[in-house]
């Protein structure tokens, strides 16, 4: 039962009462931090399919509405009328900034791009046919081990070099962790390129020759950028909050949430989203494809499609259409594999089993088709994910340092083992 601002819990008999709080917008929560002292007792919820892990004035979604909000500002405009870079300086400082301000962070974010030369060496102990996510947690966990005038988390002068370094140096090495991968030599980073053109010619360009990048690709990126750049409490920023909430060091805890990002459910859906319009191939087997989604006996689900939050279209998906048509047009792509994808997505937006359960195109449905357009092999688009995202990371990283109310993270449990039991000699059993 809950009354105005108090929910009361009746738990054998006993009336417990616990505060309501209210956001400034979506559901109100109930503060259990006080449930354990007073009733023994724990809440259960795998998944946290009903708990807020922490306070944050970052980043709101509301999924029934498919509505997206950085700083309240809505990722629609964002990804219209700003930049990466802008939008890096809004997660990290709360507001969008001035000419001045947006000048002096982006030259302080190109000041940073180049690697300590000793951490290159790192890139030669993997083989070449390494994941480049498995480079992505090694190289980044091992700054720490460089940058020791960053790593005091008391001090926010240092949590703000950490930031910076982190996001500065995220396109260097992952165009290396590609570079290396063909066998290709380094490129240096250039600081008079914007942060997206630079990271493009670490990645493309060669020494033997000038590189050229159109204009329209770099803003596509850029905007990919910015539709990856924070998305609220998913499961790699939550994992880089729980690493950070013990004091680990800022490096370690982005490492961490590379890690957690890598997986299928996660940063991985784009490349199983793009394979999949791959295998269709043409739009006349489109039917059998969701017809295979939805059977019970058939694990194949549309990847791209559905969302743990989003019950309604994901507000990066429209942008992602978008900026697909845009890529298409500028490289005078003509690949059927777009037919497909906007075929599937009519096709599933009209079916009763996607209607009633909710399944929309999500940020991975055209991702990786663009991405794959533009020339990124499929084991990058994950890296482009943690790339961009390394901002939201250490903004709420930074978040919750400052946050008074900090405690290390620590999840309960409801234990289904044995009960106690005596030891029997491995003679005896
Ligand atoms: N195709 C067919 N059926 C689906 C799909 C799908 N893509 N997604 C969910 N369903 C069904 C599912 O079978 C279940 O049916 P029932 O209630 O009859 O058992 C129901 O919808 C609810 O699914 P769920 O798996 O319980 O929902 P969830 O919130 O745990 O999972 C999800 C969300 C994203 C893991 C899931 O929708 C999925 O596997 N989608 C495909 C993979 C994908 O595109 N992932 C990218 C997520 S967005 C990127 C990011 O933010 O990191």
């Amino acid at each position: 039962m809950m009354s105005d601002n108090t929910a009361k819990l009746t738990l054998g008999g006993a009336d417990t009462n616990y505060a309501v709080r209210q956001g400034t917008i979506g559901p109100d929560v109930i503060d259990i931090r006080k449930l354990y002292a007073s009733t023994g007792a724990f809440t259960f919820d795998p998944g946290f399919m009903s708990t807020a892990a922490c306070e944050s004035s970052l980043t709101y979604i509301d999924g029934d509405e498919g509505i997206l909000l950085h700083r309240g500002y809505p990722i629609g405009q964002l990804a219209e009328q700003s930049s990466f870079m802008e939008v890096s300086y809004l997660l990290l400082n709360g507001e969008l900034p001035s000419q001045a301000e947006l000048a002096t962070f982006t030259r302080t974010i190109s000041r940073h791009t180049m690697l300590h030369e000793q951490l290159s060496n790192f890139y030669r102990g993997f083989r070449r046919d390494a994941h480049p996510m498995a480079i992505m947690c090694g190289v980044v966990g091992a700054l720490s081990a460089f940058y020791h005038d960053s790593t005091d988390i008391s001090d926010p002068h240092q949590r703000m070099v950490a930031s910076h370094r982190l996001i500065a140096k995220m396109p260097t090495i992952a165009a290396m962790a590609y570079k290396y991968s063909i066998g290709q030599p380094f490129i240096y980073p250039r600081n008079d390129l914007s942060y997206t053109a630079n990271f493009m010619r670490m990645t493309f360009g060669v020494p033997a020759e000038d590189y050229h990048l159109d204009p329209a690709i770099e803003r596509a990126m850029d905007r990919i950028f910015i539709l990856h750049a924070d998305h609220e409490q998913n499961a790699s920023t939550s994992t880089v909050r729980l690493a950070g909430s013990s004091g680990a060091n800022p490096f370690a805890c982005i490492a961490a949430g590379i890690a957690c990002l890598w997986g299928p459910a996660h940063g991985g859906a784009n490349e199983a989203a793009l394979n999949m319009l791959r295998e269709i191939g043409r739009p006349e087997r489109i039917p059998e494809y969701i017809a295979r989604a939805k059977d019970k006996n058939d694990p194949f689900r549309l990847m791209g499609f559905g969302h743990r939050v989003y019950k309604n279209y994901d507000p990066r998906a429209t942008v992602m259409q978008q900026t697909l048509r845009e890529v298409f047009d500028a490289l005078k792509i003509n690949d059927p594999v777009f037919e497909v994808a906007l075929q599937l997505e009519e096709m599933a937006l009209n079916d009763p089993y996607f209607i009633d359960k909710k399944l929309f195109p999500n940020v991975d449905f055209y991702s990786g088709v663009i991405l794959s357009a533009i020339g990124f092999p499929t084991d990058m688009f994950t890296v482009l994910f943690a790339l961009a995202r390394t901002v939201g990371w250490v903004a709420q990283w930074n978040e919750m340092i400052s946050d008074p109310e900090q405690k290390i993270g620590r999840p309960r449990q409801l234990y289904t083992g044995p009960t106690q039991r005596d030891y029997v000699p491995v003679s005896k059993r």
